[in-house]
This record gives structure tokens, C-alpha cells and sequence, in this order.
């Protein structure tokens, strides 16, 4: 049994669980707080006591003048809470005050998904975890081939562990040579975050979620940052798959029903020349009216290059929701081009 933390002045609270820091407790919890060292070297993590009592705190390198400490400044990476706490913290509310990381990765996972597919786990050192937010997008590189863009698709809650999905067909040298080599291609350099479109947490207006084959990947991390923060909206997934392999986390998909209060999914597969258009058709009919007004939602598209704008302008004439985002925009040329 933990302690109860909330943040002044935004009211977002989270467990402190025996064992974790404050830090650790909120990043797990969803809540973007500023930090950079997780060691008490650089000071970004800084925050305030405002009520409550702090436990022993392991030592810091980071000197606080004796104002600060009057005021009751303390580093979350190196307190935990000795009872329920009020603090004040700087939380991160907008992905460009995120600052540009660069951070050399161990592979520690490849795991093949329906054949088709490559689950690929990165390990950031344990002071060096990536910050970002849901839906965001790195560059992935290793020395002497071009960097390749794609989304991260796991939760910002756990930045030292990150996961992507790879098309295993991809033309891209970094993904033939993970092919290739496995966990012998060497340390791979992260660079990010990028992407200006993440989740919308100022409203409770209900989520709707359409990917397409591997660009699920960045529906993945919004849905687990969703999950995080126990938001309660009506959520609902649809994931439009060229092949039945496509749908290589369908599985994974059904299960999040046990953590969503309201949530459906479906699965769709788009058979040969049939138009991503006719694939929305189906998403908007079926999308269940009981109690649900779509008109005030937000929809997430992820989809490759060649299809995210046409999916785009069908959403945009013949969906009642006008709130839509585009989280694969951002993916360089190359890459686009590519990825189905
Ligand atoms: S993150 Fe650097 S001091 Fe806490």
C-alpha cells in the first residue's frame, strides 16, 4: 500500500509505491514531470513540499540555496513519501518542452509477430531514459546507414524499455540489417522525440482510434498512456489490415477491454482493391450510437504516408468529429514511401 501524491496547481495525483521514487511513481502513472538525470545530478525534477511528510532521501550531487530549501524544494528521482503528499512539480503539458534527447540503446528483445512483423525492445541506460509523449516518433540509427523514423509504441511511462513495430519486409538498411544480425547489430542511437500531435487530456470528449497495419504501433503507446492515467471516456479502436498477418496484436487489442470501462474493437481487413475509403465507410458504420455523441470526439489517425491523407480528407467530409490528428505525419519521406 502506497502513499497518495497530488500535484498542485494541476490536481493530477498518483501512487508512491514502496520502492519507487517519486519520479518513478509519476512517470508510471502517465504524469510528464521534467527530468533529465534520474540521479539528483542536473536538478530538472525539482519540486515542492506543500503538505505532507517525505521519507529519507538518498543523497543528491544538486545543491538548493537555502531559500529553495526554506521553500521546501526537493528532487522527486531521490525522494520517496513517508505520507499522502500535497507538492507542487513542473509537469510538462506540450511536446515541444520536451528538449531533443540523443540516447545510445542495447537491443534487449526481438520478437517476430505473426511472421510478418518484428517486436523490437530497446534498453536505454537506467540515467538516460527517454522522454516523450504518447504517439511521438525517434529516429532510430546506427553508424554508416541513414536513420530510420518511427513511432514508439509503448507507454511514456516506461521510457528505458522502448518498443517499435517493424514491418519485417521494410527496404530499410537498418531494418535489414536487424534482420541480419539480431542483437549483434550493436548499440542503436535514439534521437527524438518528434511529432506535435499526442494525447488531448484537457477534455473528456470520447476517443476514437484508427490504425493501419504496423502504424499501430502509435495508436498502441496513446492507448496504454490512456490506460495510465485512468482517463474515462468512451473509447474505441479500429484497425484497418491489409492481411490477416496485419493484425499482429489482435489478441493484445481484446484484452485492454479488461481495463477500459467503455471500449470496442474491431479489427478490419481490407481485401485486394478495395479503397482506405470504403474501410472508413465501414469504421463509421459501425460506430455504436448508445449514449455516445461523436460529434464531440477526437480521432487519431495512424496510417502510412500514402494513405494518412486521403484517410484524412474522408474523415474530415464524412465523419461528425472535426477533431482529428495525424500522428504518422511527421515520419520522414523514406520511411512513408515505404512502410505498408
Ligand atoms: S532528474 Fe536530474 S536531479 Fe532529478
Amino acid at each position: 500500500m502506497g502513499f497518495q501524491v497530488t500535484i498542485e496547481p494541476s490536481g493530477h495525483h498518483f501512487e508512491n509505491q514502496e520502492g519507487e521514487t517519486l519520479l518513478e511513481s509519476a512517470l508510471r502513472s502517465g504524469i510528464a514531470i521534467a527530468y533529465h538525470c534520474s540521479s539528483g545530478s542536473c536538478g530538472e525534477c525539482y519540486g515542492r513540499l506543500l503538505e505532507g511528510k517525505l521519507g529519507d532521501r538518498k543523497f543528491h550531487d544538486y545543491r538548493f540555496t537555502e531559500q529553495q530549501k526554506g521553500d521546501g524544494a526537493f528532487l522527486l528521482c531521490r525522494n520517496r513519501a513517508a505520507s499522502d503528499l500535497v507538492i507542487s512539480a513542473n509537469e510538462l503539458d506540450d511536446p515541444s518542452s520536451i528538449p531533443l534527447q540523443n540516447i545510445e540503446t542495447k537491443v534487449y528483445k526481438i520478437d517476430e509477430a505473426n511472421g510478418e512483423y518484428l517486436i523490437l525492445q530497446l534498453r536505454t541506460p537506467r540515467s538516460r531514459t527517454l522522454q516523450f509523449f504518447a504517439g511521438q516518433t525517434v529516429k532510430l540509427s546506427i553508424p554508416g546507414v541513414d536513420s530510420y523514423s518511427i513511432a514508439v509504441a509503448s507507454c511514456p511511462c516506461n521510457g528505458m524499455f522502448l518498443q517499435f513495430h517493424i514491418n519485417r519486409n521494410h527496404p530499410h538498411p537498418l531494418v535489414r540489417q536487424l534482420i541480419e544480425k539480431g542483437k549483434g547489430i550493436g548499440n542503436i542511437v535514439v534521437e527524438g522525440p518528434f511529432g506535435e500531435h499526442t494525447l488531448n487530456v484537457q477534455y473528456e470528449r470520447p476517443l476514437i482510434f484508427i490504425a493501419k497495419d504496423s502504424e499501430f504501433g502509435a495508436i498502441k503507446s496513446l492507448i496504454e498512456q490512456v490506460i495510465n492515467l485512468e482517463l474515462p471516456q468512451p473509447v474505441r479502436l479500429f484497425w484497418i489490415a491489409s492481411d490477416d498477418e496485419h493484425h499482429y496484436m489482435e489478441n493484445y487489442c481484446r484484452s485492454w477491454c479488461e481495463q477500459l470501462d467503455d471500449y470496442h474493437f474491431r479489427g478490419i481487413k481490407q481485401e485486394k482493391g478495395e479503397a482506405i475509403e470504403d474501410m472508413l465507410e465501414k469504421i463509421c458504420a459501425t460506430l455504436d450510437p448508445s449514449g455516445v455523441d461523436y460529434s464531440q470526439s477526437d480521432t487519431y489517425i495512424a496510417a502510412p504516408f500514402q494513405d494518412l491523407y486521403r484517410m484524412q480528407a474522408w474523415w474530415k467530409s464524412h465523419a461528425e468529429s472535426q477533431n482529428i490528428y495525424l500522428m504518422t505525419e511527421n515520419r520522414d519521406r523514406y520511411a512513408n514511401k515505404t512502410d505498408s
